[in-house]
């Protein structure tokens, strides 16, 4: 394949130009970050795994009126998106307390919140992630209330939606974090908003309905064991684990 150019490298992909504009090639690393970026490492496979994972949910979303960046996976490790100004902030949707929040409100691991919590943090490395309100958020011009009011909708339906899913396949999903973006809209001419990034165990608390056993990037944090195996099993359960498993392949050629 020829070589492409490099846009960015994050901490578990890096972005290139896509092959027409207005599009992007997300590659998926087998790279792992915990506690910002203070603890490294890999787990084998997870690029491949992650990257079957969120195209299977975004496209399940995208069936129910959800707008996402997805547009086709394209071999291994890689998946063509529409590009999007990325709105700096993480959403992160809880439905049982876990990770910052218990410590946060000292609230018991796996206590079954009253209702669905959303919260906002604000995307910088630097900073170490902040939590935000929505009074920041439009104060410093990163969204507007009515892109706030949308972000809020859309993270409840996916978390409706996603619920569900995971539930069936005897997963509940306790917590999980959202990117949206925006994109130019040739039918209105204006700026909507849709889904972006991925959708994976690095980004959602899954546990196991039965035994509680978490079979996400907390295995990893805590250094718990079986990450692999975390993720194949999440795959497997969703009936996308790769034929012959998740093979790896030669990283990307960048131009930078
Ligand atoms: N469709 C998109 N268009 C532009 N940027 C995107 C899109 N989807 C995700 N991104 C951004 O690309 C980066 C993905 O790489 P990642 O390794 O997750 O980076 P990070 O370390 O910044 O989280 C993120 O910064 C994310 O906000
Ligand atoms: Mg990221």
């Amino acid at each position: 394949m020829a070589r492409r150019r490099q846009i960015y490298e994050g901490k578990a992909k890096v972005l290139f130009e896509g092959p027409e504009p207005g599009t992007l090639v997300q590659y998926f690393k087998d790279d792992a970050t915990a506690f910002n970026n203070q603890k490294k490492g890999t787990i084998t496979g997870k690029g491949v795994l992650n990257n079957r994972i969120s195209e299977y949910l975004m496209l399940r979303l995208a069936e129910i009126g959800v707008p996402t960046h997805f547009i086709r996976r394209l071999n291994m490790r890689e998946q063509l998106v529409r590009e999007v100004e990325i709105i700096p902030i993480e959403v992160v949707v809880r439905n049982i307390a876990a990770g910052s929040l218990s410590k946060r409100f000292g609230i018991q691991d796996g206590t079954v919140l009253p209702r669905s919590i959303v919260e906002y943090y604000y995307k910088s490395d630097e900073l170490g992630d902040p939590m935000v309100t929505e009074e920041h958020i439009t104060a410093f011009g990163w969204a507007s209330i009515q892109d706030l009011d949308e972000i809020m909708s859309l993270s409840l339906r996916v978390n409706d939606y996603l619920s569900g899913l995971f539930l069936g396949i005897g997963l509940k999903l306790v917590d999980f974090k959202l990117e949206f973006g925006r994109v130019y809209d040739d039918q209105t001419d204006e700026m909507t908003l849709v889904l972006a990034d991925e959708i994976s165990p690095d980004n959602c608390r899954l546990w196991d309905v039965k035994t509680n056993d978490r079979l996400d990037k907390d295995r990893f944090r805590r250094d718990m064991g079986g990450v692999e195996e975390a993720y194949q099993e999440v795959a497997r359960r969703l009936g996308i684990l790769p034929e012959g498993g998740p093979r790896d392949m030669p990283g990307p050629s960048t131009v930078q």
